[in-house]
């Protein structure tokens, strides 16, 4: 892959911990210039700007000082995002207006703020949707809606803005091993049996590496994908191929 974003000037939002860590390694090792945007330090002072996705000023703010600190912007990775059950009996409306301005509306912020500077690079926008943007979980009202509305914001601004040589997709992770991901698995009474099940729900044979998603990340903002346009890549190890049988059957 080395190559094809080399030189590039990438901003990953969220990039600090998890799946957007790992996109930051991987765009950084095909040779871009990666800034994080996140409103957590990743311990990284060099390449962090304070950004949080879900307020405009600070969206503008950000994506001005990329331009300004590296001469152009030419890839956006809306990875930001954030999750929490919630069933809809009682469900507030505080924490959805939340996951929405987070997980949906940051997407749109970055990209509008970003638009002026990639039509300049002729430059690329990946957006981290999820298979909760195709089916859905128990108590995932919201977070199901937002990445339903990330894949629909993906499609729309290929649209818009293919004209201008922009290209704009999106990757749908299934089950990642993220840290966050393995703490909840270690919570559990039983985490090795968890583990061995989840495995068994992949016709791979296995969860996902933060790295599963960087790769096919830097590959669609490559130029490699210059033909590839409004997509969402499901990156789950096969998982809803497979539609579930019942346990007897399976
Ligand atoms: P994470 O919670 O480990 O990392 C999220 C990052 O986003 C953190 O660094 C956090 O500080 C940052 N962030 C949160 N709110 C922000 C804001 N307002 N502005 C800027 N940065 C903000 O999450 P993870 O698991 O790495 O997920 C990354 C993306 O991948 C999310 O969009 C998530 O929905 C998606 N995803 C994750 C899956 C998984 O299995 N972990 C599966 C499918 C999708």
């Amino acid at each position: 892959m080395t190559g094809h974003v080399e030189n590039k000037v990438a901003l990953v939002t969220g990039g600090a911990q998890g799946i957007g860590r790992a996109i930051v390694e991987r765009l950084t090792a095909a040779g871009a210039t990666v800034v994080i945007g996140d409103v957590q330090d990743p311990g990284d002072a060099d390449r962090w700007i304070e950004l949080d996705v879900a307020a405009s000023e600070s969206v503008d703010a950000a994506v001005a000082a990329v331009v300004a600190n590296h001469g152009a912007l030419d890839i956006v990775v809306n990875n930001a995002g954030i999750m929490f059950e919630e069933d809809i009996d009682g469900h507030g409306q505080d924490s959805w207006q939340r996951m929405l301005d987070i997980n949906l509306t940051g997407p749109f912020l970055v990209s509008r703020a970003a638009t002026p500077f990639l039509k300049a690079s002729r430059g690329a926008i990946v957006n981290v949707g999820s298979i909760e943007g195709f089916s859905r979980n128990p108590g995932h009202v919201a977070y199901s809606a937002t990445k339903a509305g990330v894949h629909g914001l993906t499609g729309a601004l290929a649209v818009d803005l293919g004209p201008f040589g922009i290209r704009v997709n999106a990757v749908a992770p299934g089950w990642i091993d993220t840290e966050l991901n393995a703490t909840y698995v270690d919570d559990q009474p039983d985490p090795a049996e968890v583990r061995r099940q989840l495995a068994e729900l992949h016709p791979v044979g296995h969860i996902g590496a933060p790295t599963d998603v960087g790769d096919v990340v830097v590959w669609l903002a490559s130029s490699q994908a210059r033909f590839v346009t409004g997509q969402v890549i499901t990156v789950d190890g096969g998982r809803l191929s497979r539609p579930p049988l019942p346990g007897i059957l399976s």
